[in-house]
This record gives structure tokens, C-alpha cells and sequence, in this order.
């Protein structure tokens, strides 16, 4: 049975939490750690956790804690996950690895001088059956060549009352370029980003337009402002056809000569089956010691980390940006670019 800490028990550290204990029988939910005690009892009550602790070093130190989860805010992520890298212990590390590529470096030198990856991301759209399809319907040669794809992240309102354009591209975009990345197998090599006009003070929406190293263009919109429900679209364009993600709704409802599907509120429901799959995959890697095929590591967290400080200076400067990314080291190609 594998023990695991979770660290930081807010929206996503309750979600993992809810995983380990309902849908993974080979994991138990050793100990939730949350800078705020009472946050931390509550969620280590609700889900049968042994123990609470308000320190995560101490909980990664733990000998009776396999394997950790990180789900505390952005900024924490890059330390704990060095943290876990250092007493050699496997960690899902919610995205971003960090919001600057230079600290993802350091957690990638971290790792690679240990000799083995210890860091699997929570990029778990790779897990969407969706996006799966998509990237299928490319290896498999059905699609013929891909041309373009077209990406909307939409929300109902901002998380914040002062978050800005530039926090739409380093907060919620890295999820588009990573899946985008994984789809096409490929790496982005420019970027141009611009706000369409509001007529309030809520942060418009922003559009980019990427190139790929492969001659691709990618559209990514994100709308924190959205208003009408939590929405993610996508559509992939290839030589041969084109295949676009469906609104994923159970139920239809016909009424007043209307018919209408519901959106959720957040994406908590939309990507349930997604956090299973990626969690199952992460007790899978922790039990074998071998990296998942299709989850993000380290040089996932830097390459999303690149594209959105080049995303952020492309809205500041009106400019397009060239993004130049190092070359994947050697230690993170593994089994990388199978079909999975
Ligand atoms: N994969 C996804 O789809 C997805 C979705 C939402 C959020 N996220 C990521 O998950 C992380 C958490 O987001 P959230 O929405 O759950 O936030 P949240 O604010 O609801 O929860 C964060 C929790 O961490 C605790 N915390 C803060 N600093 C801490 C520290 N140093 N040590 C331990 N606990 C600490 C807070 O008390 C809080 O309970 C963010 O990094 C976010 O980017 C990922």
C-alpha cells in the first residue's frame, strides 16, 4: 500500500485527497498538511487521513510517507518538489512547476543529478479522453498532416478581482500550451498576444496566435470573464479533416421550444475522470519507479514555463516573441514520442 502526503488541502489538495481515499485502492491517504490547521484536520477527517500537520518539509521527511502531492499555491511548488527530489521521493506536483523557467531548471538540474525522475505534473488534460482521441487520430495517420489547432479556456469570472491579462497567460494558459505541445509532438517557436476592448474593468479576454517548430498555428483564447460557465473547446485541423472536442454534458434538456445542455460551474466535474486517470498513472509510477509515457515531468514544467514568459512580454510589448527553448535533455526523452 502506498502512503501519501498531500500538501496544501484547498479546492485541488480536497480533490486528490478525495481520489486517494475513493479510487485508488492501492494508496492510502497518510497525512494532509495545510499551512492552516483547521483546513488541514478537516480535509484529513473527511477522507480517513491518519494525520494532520501544518509543516511540509517535516511530512516529505516522514519514513512512513511514500510518495507526495502537491497541491499548495504556484509559488511553493518548485521548493517542495526540490524538497521531495532530495529525500527521494516520487511527487505530483500541481502545474505550474513554477511561473519562471529558470527555477524550472533548477528543479530539472535537481533531478537529473540524482539520475532518475522523482517529478510527474498535474497537466492532467493529458489524461482527457478528448484530447486523447486527438492525438490518436494523428499517430494513427487518420488526420494526415495537422495544419492548426484552435484552443478556448473559458471561466465565469476571475479567480481575483486584480488579475490581469499577463496572469490569464502564466495562470491559466500553461494547461493549452502543454496539451497543444503534447498533441502535435512539437515545440512552439513564437507567440503574439492581444485583448480585444471590454466595457467594464474585468479583465478582457486574451488571444495568442503560436507557431510551432513543425510550421503549425495554434490559436489559444483564454476568457477568465466568460460569464456563462466553465468551458474548454478544441479543435485540431489536419491536411485530411479535422476532429474538435465535444461539450461534455450527461443530460439534454428540451423546453420551451428550446433545447439546452449545462455547463459546470468550475472544472472540477469536467476533468474528474482526467485527475483519476493521472493520479492511477502517478500510483503506477511511484509503485514502479518508471515514468508514465504520456504525463508531464520537469522539462514539461519548463517548457510551459517558456512559452508563457514569452506569452506574458508578446501583451506587454504588442510584439511577437520568439521563444527559444533549450533542447530537451536526453534524460527526459525516455519513452517520450509513443503513442500512449
Ligand atoms: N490541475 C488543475 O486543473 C488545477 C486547477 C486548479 C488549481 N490548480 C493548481 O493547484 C494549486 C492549488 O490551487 P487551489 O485552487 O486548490 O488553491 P486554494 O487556495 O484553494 O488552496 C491552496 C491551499 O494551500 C494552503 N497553503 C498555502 N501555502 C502553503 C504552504 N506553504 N504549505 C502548505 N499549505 C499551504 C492554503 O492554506 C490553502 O488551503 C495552484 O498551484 C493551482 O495553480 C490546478
Amino acid at each position: 500500500m502506498t502512503r501519501v502526503a498531500i500538501i496544501g488541502a484547498g479546492l485541488m489538495g480536497e480533490d486528490h485527497a478525495s481520489i486517494i481515499a475513493r479510487d485508488l485502492p492501492g494508496a492510502t491517504l497518510q497525512v494532509v498538511c495545510d499551512m492552516d490547521m483547521g483546513r488541514a484536520k478537516a480535509v484529513a477527517s473527511a477522507f480517513g487521513a491518519k494525520d494532520a500537520s501544518t509543516d511540509p518539509e517535516a511530512v516529505i521527511a516522514r519514513s512512513d510517507v511514500d510518495a507526495v502531492i502537491v497541491a499548495s499555491p504556484d509559488f511553493t511548488h518548485a521548493p517542495l518538489s526540490r524538497v521531495c527530489i532530495t529525500a527521494g521521493k516520487p511527487v505530483l506536483c500541481e502545474k505550474p512547476l513554477s511561473q519562471s523557467s529558470a527555477e524550472c531548471l533548477e528543479v530539472m538540474q535537481s533531478e537529473q543529478a540524482t539520475g532518475r525522475q522523482f517529478v510527474m505534473l498535474g497537466f492532467m488534460r493529458r489524461y482527457d479522453q478528448s484530447y486523447v482521441e486527438m492525438r490518436a487520430a494523428l499517430t494513427d495517420g487518420s488526420l494526415g498532416r495537422a495544419l492548426m489547432m484552435h484552443n478556448f479556456h473559458r471561466n465565469v469570472e476571475t479567480p481575483a478581482a486584480d488579475f490581469t491579462g499577463a496572469m490569464a497567460i502564466t495562470n491559466s494558459a500553461p494547461h493549452e500550451f502543454d496539451i497543444v505541445r503534447h498533441v502535435l509532438k512539437t515545440e512552439f517557436t513564437s507567440v503574439t498576444a492581444q485583448q480585444p476592448r471590454r466595457s467594464d474593468d474585468r479583465v478582457a479576454p486574451v488571444v495568442m496566435v503560436l507557431e510551432t517548430r513543425d510550421g503549425q498555428l495554434v490559436t489559444i483564447e483564454v476568457n477568465n470573464n466568460a460569464a456563462y460557465g466553465y468551458d474548454v473547446r478544441a479543435e485540431l485541423v489536419g491536411e485530411a479533416g479535422s476532429v474538435a472536442m465535444n461539450t461534455v454534458a450527461y443530460t439534454r434538456t428540451e423546453r420551451k421550444l428550446a433545447s439546452s445542455t449545462r455547463y459546470d460551474a468550475d472544472w472540477r466535474g469536467r476533468y474528474h475522470e482526467a485527475y483519476v486517470r493521472q493520479n492511477r498513472d502517478f500510483l503506477r509510477f511511484v509503485e514502479t519507479g518508471t515514468f508514465p509515457a504520456i504525463a508531464s515531468s520537469s522539462w514539461d514544467g519548463y517548457a510551459a514555463a517558456m512559452v508563457a514568459e514569452a506569452g506574458a512580454r508578446a501583451l506587454a510589448s504588442g510584439q511577437r516573441q520568439t521563444i527559444n527553448m533549450m533542447e530537451q535533455p536526453a534524460f527526459y526523452a525516455g519513452v517520450r514520442g509513443v503513442a500512449a
